[in-house]
């Protein structure tokens, strides 16, 4: 969650005001998606043919009845509507099937769409997210990928029947006759210039509607994980307003892009009957001159119905299509998002060697989040194999940055990580995180059983090993009291859990991993001291022949450690074992340990 675009404003600096890509490009990936459902998209296309054949047939069928009906050839009449029937029947039960599969082709290309951008979401690192709100990540994948579905399922089968009469009625009309359609179709350009005149208006009133709804949705999510500070701080009312005024925004967008497609489609209307007036006026004084049959003008004026239906149906399909391709333009933003810290190429990864407890080092590494503002500086560190090295020092100091760097969240700005002797830019990147284990800051717990989350990432543990691993740490204890035991369902958020319970959950998931590095931030703060001391001597039996990175406030966490290293301000200022340390007369570490020890 970005804090800087939350309760306080409304701006989210990565956002667009205008669409990325253009239409060609929007279209064609929208068809690579569609391409991929080959046989729907033939049975479309033939039943579209076919509609497309019956709308030339039936009006051209009507005008034949009512000359008929002037001859009074009554038998001739009733044959004509018979095939007019039939033909519409058939027409129908083919309809039935294109909509199912044009159903099918739709929530398909959703789906795929959902998936492309999901994964790469899980792809990304940290740094997308820590830019951005969750809340309108998560209406690129909902909302906007929404705004397809009528798009696809519906307005693209429907125009392209459309197209398919048109470019067929046409032929025939001329070949009915030439005057009457040059007439029909006189109006054409008026549409195309009412067209022009509307397009970029419409354009980005929906880009506006996109951007609404995810405001929306950010402020609701916000809303929901906030809950518990809102109402501790008496804040709801702040909390409302904010969220009315996104509300009302939304609204305000919506109605707007409403108002302008509404006036769209009101003038196309107007042009669309100035059209059939004229058709009746020259029709009516070609009837009176005797160069035209009534028959004729009947199947012209249906003709011209089948004409401007598809036109007018233009129009909704564009303002879909607007409201389509700008959900397609943000979803594809985050599908195309480049990948700040990337895998190396697979033949060019590099191997580790070691089987058990490699070495971790640190080459003159100089990192900040901002790549002006360095949290880490020149920092130098080296970890042995089955060394365990402590990281001390005050809030900010940059400890749980060197975490991020280790993990490869980030890559520093200058120098190197080394994992075994190699950058770990040139290692793939399951090789290596599978060899490390991190119980993070703030623990993190998946919506599941307690058993199902410590298995998490070693699925082939056995529930025996769970228990096993939970016992050593002194996490079995509390099973008795939850109502469920290992099969307790975890709240989301883990509320139905204490911090503590959940730090040693995460603790048992990690050393079930048996990492050779293993890293603990803060793993232990949320523990009563028994527990602690019970934990840790769990880890010292654990970490025998094991690599790792300690980082605790709590200085008696420390004695753990064979070297100790104390970081400010994102540089190393004391390194030693505790006695050394201790024994530096005026050294920061054993000042801090005084200090924590007078307080206790
Ligand atoms: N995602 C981030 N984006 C930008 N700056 C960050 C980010 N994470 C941390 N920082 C900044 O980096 C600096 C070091 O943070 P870090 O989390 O490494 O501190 P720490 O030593 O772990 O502190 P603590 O003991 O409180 O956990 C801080 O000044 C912090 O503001
Ligand atoms: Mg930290």
């Amino acid at each position: 969650m970005g804090y800087a675009g939350g309760v306080f404003s409304t701006a989210d600096p990565n956002e667009r005001k205008y669409r990325k890509y253009s239409d060609r490009i929007l279209v064609k990936r929208l068809a690579s998606y569609m391409i991929r459902y080959r046989r729907s998209l033939v049975l479309v296309f033939s039943s579209l043919i076919f509609t497309a054949a019956v709308g030339d047939v039936g009006p051209y069928l009507l005008g034949i009845s009512v000359n008929d009906m002037y001859a009074r050839n009554l038998l001739a009449v009733i044959s004509s509507l018979a095939i007019y029937f039939a033909l519409y029947t058939v027409n129908y039960a083919t309809d039935n099937r294109r909509t199912y599969h044009m159903q099918l082709l739709g929530q398909n290309v959703i789906r795929d769409i959902r998936r492309d951008g999901f994964a790469k979401l899980q792809e990304l690192s940290p740094s997308y997210y820590s830019k951005r709100e969750t809340g309108r990540i998560m209406s690129y994948i909902t909302n906007d990928v929404d705004a397809l579905s009528d798009f696809v399922t519906f307005q693209i089968p429907q125009v392209l029947a459309g197209i398919a009469v048109i470019v067929s009625v046409i032929p025939i009309m001329l070949f009915l006759n030439p005057s009457l359609t040059l007439v029909s179709l006189s109006v054409v350009p008026a549409l195309v210039i009412l067209t022009l005149a509307f397009q970029g208006r419409i354009q980005t009133s929906f880009v506006e509607t996109r951007r609404k709804i995810a405001l929306v949705t950010s402020k609701l999510q916000e809303g929901i994980s906030g809950v518990r500070v809102t109402q501790s701080l008496v804040n709801e009312e702040r909390v409302n307003e904010d969220f009315d005024s996104a509300n009302a925004e939304n609204l305000q967008a919506n109605l707007r892009a409403n108002k302008l497609t509404s006036l769209f489609n009101s003038l196309v209307q107007v042009i669309e009957a100035c059209g059939i007036a004229l058709v009746i006026w020259y029709g009516t004084t070609r009837i009176m001159s005797g160069d035209l049959s009534v028959g004729l003008l009947v199947s012209f004026l249906f003709y011209m119905n089948a004409f401007f239906n598809p036109i007018i149906q233009l129009t909704t399909f564009y303002n879909s299509y607007q409201s389509a391709v700008t959900g397609l333009d943000r979803i594809l933003q985050v599908i195309d998002t480049p990948v700040e810290v990337r895998a190396p190429e697979e033949r060019m990864a590099k191997k580790i060697y070691s089987s058990k407890a490699a070495s971790t080092e640190f080459q003159n590494v100089t990192f900040g989040y901002e790549p002006n503002l360095p949290v880490l500086n020149n920092l130098s560190l080296r970890v042995n194999p089955n060394e365990v090295v402590a990281i001390v020092g005050p809030t900010g100091a940059g400890k749980s940055s060197i975490v991020n760097l280790i993990l490869r969240f980030y890559d520093p700005q200058e120098g190197s990580v080394l994992f075994d002797g190699v950058d770990i830019r040139e290692l793939e990147f399951a090789e290596f995180r599978k060899r490390l284990s991190v119980v993070s800051q703030d623990p993190f717990l998946f919506l599941s059983t307690i058993m199902e989350n410590i298995r998490y990432g070693t699925e082939d543990a056995t529930d025996e090993e769970v228990v096993s691993i939970s016992k050593k740490i002194g996490l079995d204890d509390f099973m008795k009291w939850l109502p469920m035991g290992y099969n307790t369902i975890v709240n989301e958020s883990a509320t139905n859990l204490s911090m503590g319970q959940k730090q040693m959950i995460c603790f048992a998931r990690a050393l079930l991993r048996e990492p050779e590095l293993l890293i603990l931030d803060e793993a232990t703060s949320g523990l009563d001291p028994v527990s602690e001391v019970k934990l840790q001597s769990a880890l010292q039996e654990m970490l025998k022949d094991r690599t790792a990175i300690v980082i605790a406030h709590r200085l008696s966490t420390i004695r753990l450690a064979d070297r100790i290293i104390v970081l400010e301000n994102g540089r190393i200022v004391e390194e030693g074992s505790f006695d050394e340390l201790m024994a530096l007369r005026d050294g920061i570490f054993s000042k801090m340990y005084l200090m924590q020890y007078k307080i206790s």
